[in-house]
Order: structure tokens, then C-alpha cells, then sequence
């Protein structure tokens, strides 16, 4: 298999896989490589252009990530963001200094206005909104380079040496907030670079096969299978690939939607696969029992699940991996490389220090949700299973705010049960991403029948998202959460009220926990 490749040199920033993503969806294959990857290796890889990202540092700064100016000579097109706009300047002649002032320092959505002559925004609007994000400012650009758009602040927003084929933007045409980004970058690889659009999913199903045929060799390999999407597609894409060394197991921690234990199991017995379902309620119950701090929960609950899967993989015998559906957001929110840890998914930062296995394999961990339910439906997964909305693998615990307990567990179960019936009934579970009820732990006075109740206050989440880095709350009609709230105060013993939940992601996370 060949495919043209796009190099994306990596500066550090926080969007890196992002454009990855993007050039992906561009139908381009891609690969990200530190910029620290000698230009040979580079060469090797045939690409037909190369994208530096944006990163933290200042290009002045000695110490700052600079690219082998030997780049520059090899005749390939090249599309500088943010960090890597300035490295372009800075490296070909021009100079960047730290913004003195409000005017060139730039942060969030700016409204842009673009020379549409240019290959990079041609048949684009000549004005729209960016996402900035940058404190240093390109004072002069170098010889060759023409300006090619601007904002009310900055004149120097975007640059390109059009015979050499290189451009440069000081904001991140990767992100939502860039409103014809996506086009953007479309334009650097068709019209600049010169793609012929020979990368789909298809293709990538099937490196990921290969991939995992030469990890695997010979080896056995035990699925951490919750019936989600993501880790439903790994047991997909395994079963393709090394299908009789897998075993699927499905731990049943008590942490369930209601119907959900039995309703994975239902499914995935009819599979051509080995599929063990373990109950550990108990287990994982009594370890829960006094624990309120969401990420002591979420620690204990990704180190008793490894347990588990230990004591399977003994019954099995001489397992050397584990498999586990992770994908990027998981791996970006428990604070891959420098960024903050926001909370340890219980696969990754969640995982113990010791597991007892050889490696961990982990296939989709460089894809966004979308991309991973596009990989299922290449796999031939039913469209019910691909289009689930996600479920955590920690499960109700961290939507059971404060102590868990089996009583409070039972309540969230019927309550989030109903807020999905409705949805259900009213016809809106395609309008959004994600909805959930949570049971906070607030409780307050109300008054039923004749007498005081003084109960649980019960909260709604509902989102709509295309990557779950972002999102917005939903604006679910009122009749429909009136409905909700008369049946969870009505149906469920000791819920006396009922709250929705209208904030977006930032600042709040999508999860209560
Ligand atoms: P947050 O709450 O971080 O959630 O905005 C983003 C998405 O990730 C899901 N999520 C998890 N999934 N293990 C998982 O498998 C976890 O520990 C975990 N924590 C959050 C969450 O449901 C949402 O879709």
C-alpha cells in the first residue's frame, strides 16, 4: 500500500493530532513526527508537504524547537500554524518579536480578512473568523513573502512565498472556532501540494491489521470489552486481525446503565469471538465504599478493573497483551506530555503503575470518536453499536456524585433510564451527542402528598459535540424535560427535584466527574 504523505512536524502544541485529524479527513495520509526526526527519515517518506504546528516556546528564544534549515531546500510545499507561521518567518529572514501590546497579541475568535487570491483561502469568503491563539508577532516578514491576510489587530496574520510553495498562519485553521479552517487546509493539499485524495478509513482499517499482526505475532491477547463504540470497534478490528488469540472480557463492575450487563452480554455471545463476562459488583462496591474524590474513584476503579482482567487472563493462560479501546481524547484529558491532567480516564492515567502483562495494545489511540465510528462501520459493525453514545468505563460511579452506594446506584439507574425513554419517545436522540442523568448529592426540602421530603436533587446533562473536547449543552425543548422531571420525582424513591445542566465544555467537562 502507497499513499502520498503530508509530514507533520511537531513544535509541541496542543492541537497536533488535530491536524492529523483533519488532514485525514481530507482524505491525505499523514504522519506526525517530532521535528527533532533527521530531514533523511523525513526524505524517506517521499512526502508531497509538510506542516509545521504550533508549540509554546518563542522562535527568538535560543532554546526554543527550530527545523533543520535543510527543510527549506528540499523543494516541498510547506504550511506553517502559529508557532510554525513564526518559525517560517524567523528561519527564512523575517523577524518575530513578543507583542508589546494588545494590538498584536491575539487570543480566541478574531474576525479575519483574507487576500482570497491567495491558493490558501481561494474560493473561500474574504472575510470569516479565526481561533488565535499567540503572544508573538511577526514584525517583519522575510524576503519573498507577501501578507495575505490581516485582522482589525494584526496585519500580519497570514504570509505565503507562493513560487516556493510555503504559507504561513498565525491561528490554528484545525480547530471548529476557524470557520472555513477545514477548507483551509483542503486548499494547502490539493492546490498547494498537489493531493490526488488516496487515503479513506478503508485504508487505514487495513495498515491497522497489519499493524497488529506483527505486534501480535503468535501471542494471546485479552480484550477490555465494556460494549461501548470504542472498545466494540478494537474487538472488531482485533478479531480481523488475530481473531483466534483474543478473548473479549466484559466486566461487569455494578456500575451499568440499567439492562446494560445483560444487554452487552446478549450482543456480543452472538459474535464469532471468545466472550467472557466477569461479575465483580461486589469487588468493585466494597473498594468504592467511603471514597469521594472523583479521581481517587476514577484511580481505584482503572486499577480493580486491571485486576480483574488479570485474574481472567490467569484462566486463560500466558496472556501477553492486553487490548483496550482508547482513543485520543482519553489520552489528551489524562494529560499526555506537558498538558494538565483534567481527568485520568480510567484505561490511561487510571491504569496501576504494575499490570501483568507484556504490552499494552491499544489500535485507535490516534483516532477521534467520529473517526473511530466510521472505522466500525468499515468493519461491518451494526449501526445501533456504532452510533452509541459513549459511556464511561468507570461507569455511574462518577455520576454519582460523592459516595457510591448501591442504593444511590439503583436510583441514578431508573432515573437516567427514564431521561432516555423520553428522549427516545420524543425522537431527539439523533440531535444529540451524549445525556445522562447524575445524581448529585445535594439534597433539599420539598413537599409531597401532605408531608416534607428532604431528598436527592437530580441532574440532567445532555450535549452536542462532534469530538468531545468541545461541546455545547443541548437545547433539549421544555415540554420534554418537564416530562422527565414529573416521572423522576414520581418513579424514583428519594428524588425530590430536578436540575438541567446548561453548561458547555469548557469550562465545565462533559461528565460530573
Ligand atoms: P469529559 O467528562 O472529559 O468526557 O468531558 C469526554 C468524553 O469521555 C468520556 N469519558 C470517559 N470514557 N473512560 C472512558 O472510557 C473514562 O474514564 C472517561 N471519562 C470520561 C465521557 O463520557 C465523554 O464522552
Amino acid at each position: 500500500m502507497s499513499h502520498q504523505t503530508v509530514v507533520i512536524l511537531d513544535f509541541g502544541g496542543q492541537y497536533n493530532q488535530l491536524i492529523a485529524r483533519r488532514v485525514r479527513e481530507c482524505g491525505v495520509y499523514c504522519e506526525v513526527k517530532p521535528y527533532t526526526t533527521p530531514i533523511a527519515e523525513l526524505k524517506a517518506l517521499r512526502p508531497i508537504g509538510v506542516i509545521f504546528t504550533g508549540g509554546p516556546g518563542s522562535v527568538y528564544d535560543p532554546s526554543a524547537p527550530q527545523a533543520d534549515p535543510e527543510i527549506f531546500r528540499l523543494g516541498l510545499p510547506i504550511l506553517g500554524i502559529c508557532y510554525g507561521c513564526q518559525l517560517l518567518a524567523h528561519s527564512l529572514g523575517g523577524r518575530v518579536t513578543a507583542a508589546q501590546s494588545d494590538t498584536a497579541r491575539e487570543y480566541g475568535k478574531t474576525e479575519t480578512f483574507f487576500e482570497t487570491d491567495c491558493k490558501l483561502f481561494q474560493g473561500l469568503p474574504p472575510e470569516s473568523v479565526t481561533w488565535m491563539s499567540h503572544g508573538d508577532y511577526m514584525e517583519q516578514v522575510p524576503a519573498g513573502f507577501r501578507l495575505c491576510a490581516h485582522s482589525t489587530a494584526c496585519p500580519n496574520v497570514a504570509i505565503a512565498d507562493e513560487a516556493r510553495g510555503f504559507y504561513g498562519v498565525q491561528f490554528h485553521p484545525e480547530v471548529n472556532h476557524t470557520a472555513y479552517g477545514t477548507a483551509m487546509l483542503r486548499n494547502f493539499l490539493y492546490e498547494v501540494c498537489g493531493a490526488a485524495g488516496d487515503w479513506t478509513m478503508g485504508d487505514y482499517k487495513k495498515q491497522a491489521i497489519l499493524w497488529l499482526r506483527e505486534k501480535i505475532g503468535n501471542g494471546k491477547v485479552l480484550l477490555a470489552l465494556s460494549g461501548g463504540v470504542d472498545s466494540s470497534v478494537a474487538a472488531a478490528l482485533l478479531a480481523e486481525a488475530v481473531g483466534n488469540q483474543l478473548t473479549c472480557v466484559f466486566v461487569d463492575h455494578g456500575l451499568m446503565r440499567l439492562h446494560e450487563g445483560d444487554e452487552v452480554e446478549a450482543a456480543f455471545s452472538q459474535w464469532d469471538i471468545r466472550f467472557v463476562r466477569a461479575n465483580a459488583e461486589e469487588r468493585f462496591l466494597s473498594r468504592l465504599a467511603g471514597v469521594t474524590e472523583p479521581e481517587a474513584k476514577r484511580k481505584l476503579i482503572g486499577e480493580e478493573f486491571i485486576r480483574v482482567f488479570e485474574a481472567e487472563a490467569r484462566k486463560i493462560g500466558k496472556v501477553d497483551y492486553l487490548a483496550q479501546g482508547t482513543i485520543y481524547p482519553d489520552v489528551i484529558e489524562s494529560g499526555a506530555g506537558d498538558a494538565a491532567v483534567i481527568k485520568s480516564h480510567h484505561n490511561v492515567g487510571g491504569l496501576p503503575d504494575c499490570v501483568d502483562f507484556r504490552e499494552i495494545v491499544e489500535p485507535l489511540r490516534l483516532l477521534f470518536k467520529d473517526e473511530v465510528r466510521q472505522l466500525g462501520r468499515e468493519l461491518g459493525l451494526p449501526e445501533y453499536l456504532v452510533s452509541r453514545q459513549p459511556f464511561p468505563g468507570p461507569g455511574l460511579a462518577i455520576r454519582c456524585i460523592g459516595e457510591v452506594t448501591k442504593e444511590k446506584l439503583d436510583m441514578l439507574r431508573q432515573a437516567d433510564f427514564i431521561f432516555r425513554e423520553e428522549i427516545a419517545q420524543a425522537g431527539l436522540a439523533g440531535t444529540m451527542d451524549q445525556y445522562f442523568a447524575v445524581l448529585t448529592n445535594m439534597r433539599s426540602v420539598g413537599v409531597m402528598g401532605d408531608g416534607r421530603t428532604y431528598d436527592y436533587t437530580l441532574a440532567l446533562r445532555s450535549v452536542t459535540t462532534s469530538d468531545f473536547m468541545t461541546a455545547d449543552w443541548t437545547r433539549i425543548p421544555y415540554e420534554v424535560l418537564d416530562r422527565v422531571s414529573v416521572r423522576a420525582v414520581n418513579e424514583v424513591p428519594h428524588i425530590n427535584r430536578v436540575l438541567y445542566d446548561i453548561t458547555s465544555k469548557p469550562p465545565a467537562t462533559i461528565e460530573w466527574e
